[in-house]
């Protein structure tokens, strides 16, 4: 493992304010270490106390784990529920008329919808998908954009017992057709458009076109929430305005009771290998998964005003939007726009306007406000805020600083949180009032998740080496399958010689006090502004272009995505230079958007005669990565084919 080696060096710690530490749930490093052994000295005991005192069964469960089909875990299994029922029913005596979703539009029109209000609208949009023929486990793909209507659909599929599988807006109809075929979908919800920044951004276009790739016939229909009123291609066999259905059903939709592990969505994401991989969650396991540490984690209290900035389209959307946050009863800020638009100072003033307390969102947001405007929150009033939290990727020291000193005016916890689409909730990071940050770190693994750190063959780190992240044991919002594709979910997450752990794709090093510090992934997967792509579907988009013969991807590090996409391709004809090849490579740029979506378009192109590769065949990837870089290549060249094809990659093409 000595190829992983950390190069961040960070002392600092900052503890949490005495005021923070006392009013904390889990108040005091004691009380963490206190819930930390309970869960190991009765694993199953300490997670079925949660699961009994947190959520609402309709039958209760009698076995807490099932390991006898592993990896392939279950919790709760014998226990039935409804995720929707415990997201809102269940407040409904108690806070019906309490605000659960403060809704901001692109152009700052506010609509706020009660518990009440939105229990009504989901069991009438409930009502209306049953109507259409959607049943229990049927599949449904939901392409919305940020809005009301994208939280009721995924909470009416749940109220179902369908299945949704959310397909961020920015993937281009290809993508999405990708996906509906994967599932099986026999439904799509989509809007006409979306508004983002003062623009309409095409939807239902793009549902109209996949649908019109093979393979779609399982669609029968499309139900479309009127956003903008703009101009649509209409289908009269098919479509179906969302307002049309919505008014003609009753105002109650009784929930549908389910298995604890009847599958309550299907997020696609990528891997380094093939398509992307439907990650398949649970319903019992998942919900407890994302209350556990919206409590721990977030330190949630009845009378926050909780604010994560991500798109349903994403895990977090999921946890900390549609699920979570609902399900403990609570007042969230939901965005449809961008952080950027009228100006930079959009987030701060939403902050100021709504009296946010509990602040979430993703280090390549930070940075690039920093950027664009770093003195702006000085203009805000933020003294509502109590807690802050980032996600996606690691956060560098000089972001945390700023994010710490000038949002959070150094009165504010930050909880780095490390987790993944296929982990459902938070793994590692902080609970603000026990644990003290350092910058950099997501700091501790929460109470009952047994993360380590191990060599390749399953051996433990036992110093503070870097190493493979794992997770020892399995727990309740892990990943139950990769949808219809079983054998490639034991692959890629328990692989033979890691002993039954679940490897997390990561590379993480642990300081002398047990702190986590995540280095980056270890396979070819590249986070590009907190989203994950495939270097190898981005190469797949490229090579299925007429004009392009091969093609590598690497990632190269960036101020504010994270991460960049560097595009190295050899064509078909002739190498290109000059004005052609600029003009070649925007046409490549906008042919990967279509392809994939325009967050993987690459961010520069290199053309070359040939790649570099060893005598074998084999491209070497870590050459590409130094040239990407720009760093003289000053290893030993020698086993290269084609050493000369180095000096045609130095440059960019455009
Ligand atoms: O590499 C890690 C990085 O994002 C990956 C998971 O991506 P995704 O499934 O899209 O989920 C993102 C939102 C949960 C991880 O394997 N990552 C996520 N959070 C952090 C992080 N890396 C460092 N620090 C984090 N806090």
């Amino acid at each position: 493992m000595s190829s992983i080696e950390s190069v961040l060096k960070e002392t600092r710690v900052f503890a949490p304010h005495d005021a923070f530490k006392q009013a904390a749930t889990v108040s005091g490093i004691e009380s963490y270490n206190a819930l930390c052994q309970a869960a190991e000295q009765d694993y199953n005991g300490f997670w079925a106390q949660l699961a009994q005192s947190e959520i609402n069964w309709h039958t209760p469960f009698s076995q807490t784990l099932d390991e006898s089909q592993a990896p392939f875990y279950r919790w709760f299994a014998d226990g039935t529920l409804n995720a929707s029922y415990n997201c809102i029913d269940r407040h409904l005596a108690t806070r019906g008329n309490k605000i659960a979703l403060i809704f901001e539009a692109d152009d700052g029109i506010v609509t706020n919808l009660t518990y009440k209000a939105l229990h009504q609208r989901v069991c009438r949009f409930a009502n209306a998908l049953k109507k259409q023929g959607v049943g229990l486990g049927d599949r449904v793909i939901i392409y919305l954009p940020m809005s009301i209507e994208a939280i009721v659909a995924m909470q009416a599929c749940a109220r179902i017992g369908a299945i949704h599988s959310v397909v961020f807006g920015g993937f281009s109809a290809k993508s999405l057709h990708e996906r509906i075929v994967d599932v099986g979908a026999k439904l799509v919800i989509t809007a006409d458009e979306g508004v983002r920044g003062g623009k309409s951004v095409s939807l239902k276009s793009a549902v109209d076109e996949a649908l019109q790739m093979a393979e779609c016939e399982a669609v029968e229909q499309v139900i479309v929430y009127q956003r903008t009123g703009g101009k649509i291609a209409w289908n009269a066999n098919k479509d179906h305005w969302w307002h049309e259905l919505e008014a003609a059903e009753s105002d109650y939709c009784e929930p549908t009771w389910v298995n604890a592990e009847h599958p309550l969505f299907i997020l696609y994401t990528s891997g380094s290998t093939g398509t992307p991989k439907g990650v398949q969650h649970s319903t019992g396991g998942y919900l407890l998964g994302a209350i556990m540490s919206m409590k721990w984690v977030f330190d949630h209290k009845a009378t926050d005003i909780f604010w994560c900035t991500a798109d349903v389209g994403w895990i977090t959307g999921h946890s900390y939007v549609a699920y979570g946050p609902l399900a403990l009863g609570g007042t969230q800020v939901v965005f449809e726009g961008v952080p950027t638009w009228p100006d930079a100072g959009r987030f701060w003033q939403m902050i100021e306007r709504h009296k946010v307390s509990i602040f979430y969102t993703a280090p390549t947001a930070i940075r690039s406000l920093i950027k664009l405007g770093g003195d702006l929150p000085k203009q805000y009033d933020l003294s509502s805020l109590r807690l802050l939290g980032t996600v996606g990727e690691p956060i560098n020291p000089e972001a945390w600083m700023w994010y710490h000193k000038v949002v959070g005016k150094e009165r504010c916890p930050i909880a780095d949180t490390w987790w993944q689409t296929e982990t459902g909730s938070h793994m590692i990071a902080p609970l603000p009032g026990a644990i003290a940050a350092k910058p950099g770190s997501c700091t501790r693994p929460l109470p009952g998740i047994m993360v380590d750190i191990v060599h390749e063959d399953g051996s433990p780190v036992t110093d503070t080496g870097g190493g493979l992240l794992v997770v020892k044991k399995p727990w309740p919002s892990m990943i139950r399958n990769i949808w219809n594709n079983p054998e490639r979910f034991k692959k890629a997450y328990f692989p033979e010689e890691l002993n039954g752990y679940y490897l997390a794709g990561d590379s993480a090093h642990r300081d002398d006090d047990g702190y986590f510090w995540i280095m980056g992934r270890i396979d070819d997967v590249l986070n590009v502004s907190g989203h994950r792509l495939g270097t190898m579907e981005i190469e797949s988009a490229l090579v299925a272009n007429p004009l392009v013969a091969e093609a590598a991807i690497v990632g190269k590090p960036h101020d504010i995505k994270g991460e960049s996409i560097v595009a190295y391709v050899v064509l078909k004809g002739q190498r290109l230079e000059g004005e052609e090849a600029k003009l070649v490579a925007a046409q490549l740029r906008d042919w990967v958007g279509k392809e994939i979506g325009p967050i993987a378009k690459p961010d520069e192109i290199r053309f070359g005669e040939n790649l570099p590769k060893t005598r074998s065949g084999k491209i070497m990837r870590r050459l590409l990565r130094s040239l990407a870089k720009g760093e003289e290549i000053t290893s030993d060249i020698s086993t290269l084919d084609n050493p000369a094809i180095l000096e045609q990659l130095k440059q960019p093409a455009a």
